[in-house]
């Protein structure tokens, strides 16, 4: 396939581009400097220009916290630079997939979330991502959203991507105990987005890897067993300790109704997508940079 990927600097883009690339795709990966997905004409020119069978959308401001202080960019990036990626892919007639966000639930459901909840996000970040995916669906109905959450992987600067190495350092962790969601663990995410790109099957899906979930105590708990790390440097901390500027939803556990009826197979459960990716990281000597 010709694919063209956004924010190609990202932890889930790398992926996306790295599989690719395998699978022996056309790719224009570009990153920010390359293609700012907040500027219409830009992103016209770009599809137009590479004439991809898809675009892969991993381009967001994901600085959730950030968001609260900074709007407006949010919203260029998370909700008009979406639609603008709809709208030329409307243009040059290439299927569209764009990466969406367990934020836009609320968090006050118990069970895990599906197509049939409906999005009460909070905060800046999260309203942006839900205006993303109804101006993408309102530009060009032919898009594909991705819900996706809790990812984790190589490239990654989030609490999740940074615990194997924190731990491999002998720091000290406060992960929160009574929070849940389900992992993503990126290469399985890549592989998704790119069967999804080819099915070109229009609406909301939602990927994550497969289990029950767990809060994030319990995935740092996993990664010192995988890695043999000790479970004494990990302090408990709780959701109502937590003093950031952007709410979050307390569970954000997501679901899909769809995929396996449309014959995707779920992916591996997200101890498994763990392990491989603690022991990935086992030859670095444990600094994040
Ligand atoms: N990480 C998670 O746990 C998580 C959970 C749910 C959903 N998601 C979603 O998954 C997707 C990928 O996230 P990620 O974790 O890979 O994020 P990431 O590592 O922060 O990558 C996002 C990339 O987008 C770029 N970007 C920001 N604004 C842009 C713009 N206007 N035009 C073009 N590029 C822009 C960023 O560049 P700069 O660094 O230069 O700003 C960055 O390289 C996003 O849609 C995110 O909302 C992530």
């Amino acid at each position: 396939m010709k694919i063209l990927i956004t924010g190609a600097n990202g932890m889930v883009a790398r992926a996306a581009a790295n599989l690719s690339r395998e699978l022996g795709d056309e790719v224009a990966a570009l990153s920010r400097a390359e293609l700012d997905i907040s500027r219409a004409d830009a992103v016209l020119d770009a599809v137009a220009g590479f004439g991809p069978d898809a675009v892969i959308n991993c381009a967001a401001f994901t600085d959730v916290d950030g968001a609260e202080a900074d709007p407006s960019a949010c919203f260029a990036a998370n909700s008009a630079g979406v639609e603008n990626l709809a709208a030329a892919c409307r243009s040059s007639g290439s299927a569209f997939v764009t990466i969406s966000t367990d934020y836009v639930f609320d968090g006050s459901k118990k069970g895990f979330y599906t197509q049939r909840d409906t999005p009460r996000p909070q905060g800046v970040y999260a309203s942006a991502k839900r205006d993303g995916e109804i101006r993408a669906f309102a530009a060009y109905p032919r898009s594909i959203i991705v819900r996706s959450g809790w990812i984790f992987g190589e490239n990654g600067r989030n609490f999740l991507s940074v615990i194997p190495d924190r731990l491999r350092a002998g720091d000290n962790l406060t992960p929160i105990a009574d929070s849940f969601g389900t992992p993503t663990y990126t290469p399985d995410l890549a592989l998704r987005l790119r069967e999804l790109a080819e099915a070109d099957l229009p609406g909301v899906y939602h990927v994550v890897n497969a289990g029950d979930g767990c809060s994030y105590l319990e995935f740092a708990e996993k990664v010192c067993e995988i890695g043999g790390f000790d479970k004494s440097l990990l302090q408990p901390a709780s959701f109502a300790d937590l003093q950031r500027p952007a709410p979050r939803p307390v569970s954000s556990k997501l679901a899909c109704l769809i995929s396996e009826k449309l014959g995707f197979q779920p992916l591996r459960p997200w101890e498994n997508a763990l392990a491989e990716f603690v022991t990935a990281g086992s030859g670095r000597d444990g600094r994040v940079v």
